[in-house]
C-alpha cells in the first residue's frame, strides 16, 4: 500500500472533517487553535467523547489512547466529573471572591504531593510555569531560566526557546540526563540563574525518563548556585499518588500542575512550601497576580473529582495494561518487518519507527513512517498523537487493550506495506 493510499482512505473515510477543515481555515490561521491539534492533511473534527472512545463528524468512532494530551485520565464524560461539573453550573459558573472547591482540590494536592504545603492554580500549565518564574525572579532577584534542551514548560517565550532546542537572553539550556553538563551551565551562569525547570519524564520530547542521580543531582546543583529547583508535574502527577517525585524521592521547591487536575477543564498551578507561596498573600503582595478565571468553581470541582478518582489501584490498573499493549505491539510490528522502539513509564509511552528509542523534540529520522503510522491508525480507528505518544486511562480493559492491538496490527501492516 503505498502511502498516499494511506493518505486516500483518510480523506474517503473522513470526508466531514475535511470540509470542517476548510470552513475553519477562513476564520482560525491554519484552521485551528493549536499546533498538537493539527495533523497533515488536515485534523479530524470530533463531536463527541464517552469513556475511552471518540466520534468525528462522519460518525466515525475512534479508541482515543491519548485523552488529551493526558489530561483526561480517567477518559471522557467520567460519571463522577460530568455530575460534579454540572451540579456546579447550575449554581452558575463564576463569581468573585472563593469557593469551596479551590480549597478542596488545594488540600488533596497538598496531602498527595510531599514538597507541596500551598497552592496557587492558574487557567494552563504554560501560566503555573509562568507563575513559578515570577516567584524563582522575585525570591532570587535573578532572571535567568535553565532547562533540558527539548523540555516543554508551555508556551512562555522563555520556555518555548528551549523547547526549539536553543538559548536565549533569558534561557539556558543543557542535555537532558547529562548531570554535569546542567553542573557547567550553573557553574558558568548560575549567578543570572532563578530556577531551574525539569520534567521528571520529558513528555512532549518523546517519553523520556530522568533518573533519580539526574533529577537528585540538578536539584542539589541548583541549590548550590543559589536557583530554585521546579519539578513540572503537569503531565506526570499521573504516574503516582504522589507525582513522580513521590517516586524518585526527589523534593522540589515548586511543583508545576495541570491537564489532569482539573479533570477536562481548563487548568494549572504552583504548589510548593509555605514560604515561597506567601510571596502571593494579598494582605502584603510581593507578586502581582490575578486572573479572571483562576480557579473557577467549574474547574476546581471538577478536578476534585478526577484526583479522588485517580487512586492507587487505578494508576496500577493503568500501568499493566500500558505493559501489555508496549510488549504486543513491538511483536506486532516485528511481525510484519517494521522497526519499532518504545520509551516507555506507567501509563505514557512514546513510538519510534526506529530500531533505538529516540526523541520526539527536532527533526526525527523516523518522520516519515511516524506520520504514515498516524494516518494508518486513525484509518484503522485508532487515535494516538501525531508524534506517537499515547496515554491510557483508568477507564480502560485488558478487552480494549485486545481491541486496540487488532487495529493496531492493521495500522502496521498498512505503513509497512507502504515503505514497498
Ligand atoms: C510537562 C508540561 N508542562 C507544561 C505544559 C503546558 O500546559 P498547558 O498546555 O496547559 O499550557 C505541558 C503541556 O503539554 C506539559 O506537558
Amino acid at each position: 500500500m503505498q502511502r498516499q493510499v494511506i493518505e486516500s482512505r483518510y480523506r474517503e473515510l473522513t470526508a466531514s472533517s475535511a470540509c470542517a477543515f476548510s470552513e475553519a481555515k477562513r476564520w482560525l490561521p491554519g484552521g485551528c487553535s493549536r499546533q498538537a491539534g493539527f495533523w497533515h492533511p488536515y485534523p479530524l473534527t470530533f463531536v463527541r467523547g464517552e469513556t475511552c472512545y471518540l466520534w468525528d463528524l462522519d460518525g466515525r468512532r475512534y479508541i482515543d489512547l491519548l485523552g488529551n494530551y493526558t489530561a483526561l485520565v480517567h477518559g471522557h464524560a467520567y460519571p463522577p466529573i460530568v455530575a460534579a461539573a454540572r451540579a456546579r453550573t447550575d449554581d452558575s459558573s463564576c463569581w468573585v471572591g472563593n469557593n469551596e472547591e479551590q480549597v478542596r482540590l488545594a488540600q488533596l494536592l497538598v496531602e498527595r504531593v510531599g514538597s507541596v504545603e500551598q497552592v496557587r492554580f492558574t487557567n494552563s500549565g504554560t501560566e503555573a510555569a509562568n507563575l513559578a518564574l515570577m516567584i524563582a525572579r522575585r525570591w532570587t532577584g535573578r532572571d535567568k531560566v535553565l532547562m533540558a534542551r527539548g523540555g516543554y514548560h508551555g508556551s512562555l517565550m522563555e520556555f518555548e526557546t528551549g523547547f526549539g532546542g536553543a538559548t536565549g537572553p533569558l534561557t539556558c539550556i543543557a542535555q537532558y540526563g547529562d548531570l554535569p553538563a546542567f553542573q557547567e551551565v550553573l557553574s558558568q551562569e548560575g549567578e543570572s540563574i532563578a530556577a531551574v525547570f525539569l520534567e521528571p519524564v520529558m513528555g512532549a520530547g518523546g517519553v523520556i525518563s530522568g533518573s533519580q542521580e539526574f533529577i537528585e543531582g540538578v536539584r542539589e546543583a541548583a541549590h548550590s548556585a543559589g536557583a530554585l529547583f521546579v519539578l513540572d508535574e503537569v503531565l506526570t502527577l499521573r504516574l503516582a499518588r504522589g507525582g513522580r517525585q513521590a517516586q524518585l524521592g526527589v523534593t522540589p521547591d515548586l511543583t508545576l500542575f495541570g491537564k489532569l487536575i482539573g479533570g477536562g477543564f481548563p487548568v494549572g498551578a504552583v504548589g510548593g512550601g509555605r514560604e515561597l507561596l506567601e510571596l502571593f498573600d494579598p494582605a502584603n503582595p510581593r507578586i502581582f497576580h490575578t486572573g479572571t478565571f483562576n480557579a473557577n468553581p467549574v474547574t476546581m470541582a471538577a478536578g476534585v473529582a478526577s484526583v479522588e478518582a485517580l487512586t492507587a489501584e487505578r494508576i496500577d490498573h493503568m500501568d499493566a495494561l500500558a505493559e501489555k499493549l508496549k510488549t504486543e505491539l513491538l511483536q506486532a510490528a516485528s511481525q510484519v518487518g517494521l522497526a519499532l522502539s518504545i520509551n516507555h513509564t506507567g501509563s505514557i509511552m512514546n513510538l519510534f519507527f526506529s530500531d533505538s528509542p529516540g526523541t520526539a523534540y527536532g527533526a526525527r529520522d523516523d518522520q516519515e513512517l511516524m506520520a504514515r503510522f498516524h494516518l494508518a491508525a486513525l484509518n484503522h480507528g485508532l487515535f494516538l498523537a501525531p508524534r506517537g505518544l499515547i496515554a491510557l486511562s483508568t477507564v480502560m480493559s485488558g478487552a480494549i487493550i485486545d481491541e486496540v492491538l487488532e487495529r493496531a496490527v492493521a495500522a502496521l501492516a498498512d505503513t509497512a506495506a507502504a515503505e514497498l
